[in-house]
C-alpha cells in the first residue's frame, strides 16, 4: 500500500478532533489522503484542526443522538460517503479531591500507617456517573449507528472506537471511566463480529497513558502513573495513531478486536 494514497477519495469523521489523540488521529488520516470532518463539542478547537487540513467541522455533543445522526447523514449526503468513522470523543474524571486521596492512603500504606478510606465510588454523583456514561458509551453506540446505517448500504467501511487499558483492567481512581470503557470494548467486539460478514471492520485500540492535556488534571498522581509503565514514559499522540491508521487501512482480518498500545501497562 502506497504511503500517503491509501484513504485516497475516502471520507473521515473524527469525533472530539480538538485536542490530543483526535487531532492526531484526523492529521494522520488526512495524510492518508481521506477528507476528514473534524468534531469537537468546542467549536474553536474544531476550526483550528480543520484549518490546518482544510476542512470542515462538524460541531456537536457526541452524547446528543439527534445530532450525530444529522452530522453523519449531512456528511454522507454532502460528500456521497462514509468510509470511517473514529469514536474517539471523551472525557476524563475530574476529581482532584479522589487523586489528593489516593495519594494520601498509598503513602499511608507506604509508611505503615492505617489506611484511610478513599471513598471513590461512595462519594460519585448520580451526575458524574451520567456525564461519564453519556459521553462515552452513548456517544459510541450513537457513532456507531449512525455510521453503520450508511456502512450497511456500501457494504464497506471501518470504525475505531477509543477504549483504554481500563477497558480491561479497573481503576480505583475512576470506576465510572473503567465501565464505561469496559462497555465500549464489549459493544466493539459485539457489534464487530455482527456486521463483519458485510466488510465492514469495527476494531478498537486501548491505550496506556498519553501525553494529551486529558491527563492535566491527573498530574500529582503522574509520578505514581509512570512507575507503573514499563516503557518509562508517557505515550504520544502520534503514537496511538498509528495504530488507528492500521487498524483502519491495514488491519484487513481484525473484526471486533480491542488492540492495546499500552507502553507495557500490566492492567
Ligand atoms: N490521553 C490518554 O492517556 C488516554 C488513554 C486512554 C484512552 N484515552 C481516550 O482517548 C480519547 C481522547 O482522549 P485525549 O487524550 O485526546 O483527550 P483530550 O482531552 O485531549 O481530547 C478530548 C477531546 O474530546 C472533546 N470532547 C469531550 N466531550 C465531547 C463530547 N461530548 N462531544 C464531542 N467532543 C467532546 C474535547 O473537547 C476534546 O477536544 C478519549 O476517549 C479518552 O478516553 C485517552
Amino acid at each position: 500500500m502506497v504511503n500517503g494514497a491509501a484513504l485516497d477519495g475516502q471520507v473521515a469523521l473524527v469525533t472530539g478532533a480538538g485536542s490530543g489523540l483526535g487531532a492526531a488521529i484526523a492529521h494522520d488520516l488526512a495524510q492518508q489522503g481521506a477528507h476528514v470532518v473534524v468534531n469537537d463539542v468546542r467549536a474553536d478547537a474544531a476550526a483550528a484542526v480543520a484549518k490546518e487540513l482544510a476542512s470542515e467541522v462538524a460541531v456537536f455533543d457526541v452524547s446528543d443522538s439527534a445530532a450525530f445522526d444529522a452530522a453523519v447523514d449531512n456528511t454522507v449526503s454532502q460528500h456521497g460517503r462514509l468510509d470511517v468513522l473514529v469514536n474517539n470523543a471523551g472525557i476524563v474524571m475530574d476529581r482532584p479531591e479522589v487523586i489528593e486521596r489516593l495519594i494520601a492512603a498509598q503513602v499511608a500504606a507506604m509508611n505503615g500507617e492505617e489506611v484511610p478510606p478513599v471513598r471513590v465510588l461512595s462519594s460519585l454523583t448520580d451526575e458524574q456517573f451520567d456525564r461519564m456514561l453519556k459521553t462515552h458509551v452513548y456517544g459510541t453506540f450513537y457513532g456507531m449507528r449512525a455510521a453503520l446505517r450508511h456502512m450497511e448500504e456500501a457494504r464497506a467501511g471501518a470504525i475505531v472506537n477509543l477504549c483504554s487499558v481500563y477497558a480491561y483492567g479497573g481503576s480505583v481512581a475512576g470506576p465510572e471511566y473503567a465501565a464505561a470503557k469496559h462497555a465500549i470494548a464489549g459493544m466493539t467486539k459485539s457489534v464487530g463480529a455482527e456486521v463483519a460478514p458485510l466488510g465492514i471492520r469495527v476494531n478498537a485500540v486501548a491505550p496506556g497513558f498519553i501525553d494529551t492535556p486529558f491527563l492535566d488534571p491527573l498530574l500529582d498522581a503522574r509520578p505514581f502513573l509512570l512507575a507503573r509503565i514499563p516503557a518509562g514514559r508517557f505515550g504520544r499522540a502520534e503514537e496511538i495513531a498509528k495504530v488507528v491508521r492500521y487498524l483502519v487501512c491495514d488491519a484487513t482480518y481484525s473484526f471486533g478486536e480491542v488492540v492495546p498500545a499500552s507502553g507495557g501497562w500490566l492492567a
